[in-house]
């Protein structure tokens, strides 16, 4: 593992983060890069966007959202979507973006982070269980939703 290091989505780094290239299968399971940067820029005040860096290449991209009056307990502060370079992937890119947000969270005064995933041989849900999230019940559209005690 190289030298990890955490940065906001900016111009010099947008277009690496919009490529970043998943497995084989593992698509399914995540929007596009694209999508969430489009959503940052409509939902400015509450998305938190970001990428990992290991030894100064984009490998990572993470985004969190933070929104304390929403409806929707799991849209409060929540991992809104991860994604890892196939080649990077078991490098502990993952684990530090999501202890990055973690803490993002924590000093936002959030006590809880959640995030949503679908079950599948592909899927991330061993990851989440890995870095601690707990499921804690089903959406009516069959995702887990998992929550981790800050
Ligand atoms: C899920 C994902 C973000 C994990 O990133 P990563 O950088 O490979 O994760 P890490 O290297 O930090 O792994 C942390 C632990 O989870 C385990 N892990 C990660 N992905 C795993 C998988 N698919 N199956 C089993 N274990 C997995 C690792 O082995 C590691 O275990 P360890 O702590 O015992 O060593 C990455 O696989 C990915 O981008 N997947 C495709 C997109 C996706 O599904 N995003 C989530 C949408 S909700």
């Amino acid at each position: 593992m190289g030298t990890l290091v955490l940065e906001e989505l900016n111009a010099g780094n947008i277009v690496a983060a919009n490529t970043l290239t998943l497995k084989p299968g593992q698509e399914q399971f995540v929007a596009p890069v694209s999508h969430s940067i489009a959503e940052a820029y409509v939902n400015p005040t509450t998305a938190w966007p970001r990428v990992v860096l290991e030894d100064g290449e984009v490998v990572g991209f993470i985004m969190g959202n933070f929104d304390p009056d929403a409806d929707q307990e799991e849209f409060r502060s929540c991992i809104w979507r991860i994604n890892v370079k196939a080649e990077a992937q078991g490098h502990g890119v993952g684990t530090f973006a999501v202890r990055a947000l973690a803490d993002e969270a924590r000093s936002r005064g959030f006590e809880r982070l959640t995030v949503l995933w679908e079950s599948g041989e592909d899927g991330p849900e061993e990851f989440f269980l890995r870095v601690g999230f707990t499921p804690l019940r089903e959406t009516p559209y069959g995702e887990k939703l998992g929550v981790l005690a800050l």
